[in-house]
């Protein structure tokens, strides 16, 4: 590298404080279906560092009030409920002590300007019934897809919702172009798995990688193609409940954590053009995406 190309990898990545891993990785990220992807962010929350000292690099912890009309409690986001569990991050709702909200556990991505890419997170759902864990990318209630679970499903250890916001037809329905409800047989997702998305322009693709309890792999993939969203986003993790007897059910009487190991995201955004990504592989000397 010419010490002009140098200054000029150096300048870019100066330029763009979100270029973590513009170093290691300069011409980008190839995911397992060819796709290249500008940017990551990638938490690793079994690092000796700690859980927490992943989730400040990266991320903001909830700590709003959500009023919830149609539940029997609010939601209160608390600091405490996002916390270092078991050797990774864990996300908590508490059990309820009716003081009229459900201490709740979220986190976001500093960023809000993620457009289309590969999102996987490698975890255990809650087994406590009444709460919902959601990996979702969000900017608004119409610009929305999301993973989540239902831990007050008798089956919630292997059934699975994805939804293209929104999910629901105007009459109140569900719209079965949008929202989709998994089972996946053979899986345990109480047992740490991969659960994936993709979000492409015509599509976004929802995926499930992980083992039975027998030690079998167990795969899933589904695609939805309605109200993919064109908006950039932030990522959001929660574990939340409002006592509402049609979706999270609860409010839980005991507490129900999500145990999360890893999130890895792999994007394009609208801070990091492909001309500058361009100009940055180039001056790295055009190498090999790296390969997630
Ligand atoms: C993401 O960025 C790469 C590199 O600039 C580009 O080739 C790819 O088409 C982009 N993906 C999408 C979905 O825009």
């Amino acid at each position: 590298m010419t010490s002009l190309a140098l200054l000029n990898a150096f300048v870019l990545f100066a330029l763009s404080t979100t270029q973590v891993f513009a170093q290691s990785c300069p011409c980008g990220y190839k995911d397992s279906s060819g796709h290249i992807w500008r940017e990551a962010i990638v938490s690793d929350f079994t690092q000796s560092a700690g859980a927490l000292a992943a989730v400040n690099a990266n991320w903001i912890i909830a700590t709003d009030f959500e009023a919830q009309p149609t539940g029997t409690a609010n939601i209160q986001y608390v600091t405490a409920n996002v916390f270092q569990h078991q050797d990774a991050l864990g996300l908590k709702a508490s059990a309820y002590d009716n003081s009229g909200s459900v201490k709740s556990a979220e986190i976001f991505t500093e960023r809000s300007d993620i457009l289309y890419g590969s999102f996987r997170m490698q975890a255990q759902v809650p087994s406590v019934p009444g709460v919902v864990f959601g990996f979702f990318t969000y900017i608004s209630d119409t610009q929305e897809q999301d993973i989540e679970f239902l831990s007050s499903d008798v089956d919630y250890y292997q059934h699975v919702y994805y939804t293209n916001q929104p999910g629901q037809l105007p009459g109140g329905g569900v719209d079965t172009n949008a929202a989709k409800s998994v089972v996946v047989p053979g899986a345990d997702f109480t047992r740490f798995g991969v659960h994936r998305f993709d979000w492409l322009p015509a599509a976004t693709t929802y995926s499930y990688a992980g083992t039975s309890d027998s030690g079998a792999t167990i795969t899933s993939s589904t695609t939805i193609t309605k109200n993919v969203p064109t908006t950039p986003s932030e990522f959001v993790l929660n574990v939340w409940s409002n006592g509402d007897a049609g979706f999270s059910k609860g409010p839980p009487t005991e507490d129900a954590i999500a145990t999360v190991q890893f999130v890895h995201l792999y994007f394009n955004s609208t801070s990091f053009s492909a001309a500058s990504f361009n100009s940055a592989c180039s001056a790295a000397g055009h190498v090999a995406p790296c390969n997630v």
